[in-house]
């Protein structure tokens, strides 16, 4: 019994990888990528819910962020407001750069 579970297994496992192999995990560019990944490094703690339906501290960021203008969104990165800090020397040029090619792939009301 425990042994036919852990083929199981082993098969699911075979078959999980070959899905990933078969279709790409997301549709994002390099950039896009690094992106998603800076904002949940940097500015997940307050953008990102920890759970489905959970509130978080700040707006939930996607394309809509900053009235949809790149450069109100390049605004709040670089200067933060009282609530939410500068990034200005934190974040690499390139790396709010992609943040803001991200936000653009994200759809409002998600
Ligand atoms: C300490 C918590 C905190 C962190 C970390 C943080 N923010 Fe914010 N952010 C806020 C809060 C709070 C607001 C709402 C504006 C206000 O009340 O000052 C906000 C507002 C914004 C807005 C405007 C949203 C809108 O609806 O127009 C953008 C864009 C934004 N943040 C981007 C970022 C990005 C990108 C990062 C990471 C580099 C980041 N924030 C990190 C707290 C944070």
């Amino acid at each position: 019994m425990k042994r036919s579970l852990s083929v199981f297994l082993l098969l699911l496992a075979g078959y999980a990888q070959y899905a990933g192999a078969q279709q790409p995990v997301d549709s994002l560019n390099e950039q896009q990528r690094l992106g998603r990944q800076v904002l949940a490094q940097a500015c997940g703690v307050c953008h990102l819910p920890p759970a489905r339906n959970a509130r978080t501290y700040g707006p939930s960021l996607n394309k809509g962020a900053g009235g949809g203008d790149e450069a109100v969104v390049r605004e709040y990165i670089l200067n933060g407001t009282p609530r939410m800090p500068s990034f200005q020397y934190f974040l690499q040029p390139a790396e709010i750069d992609a943040i803001v090619a991200y936000l653009k792939t994200v759809p409002v009301n998600k």
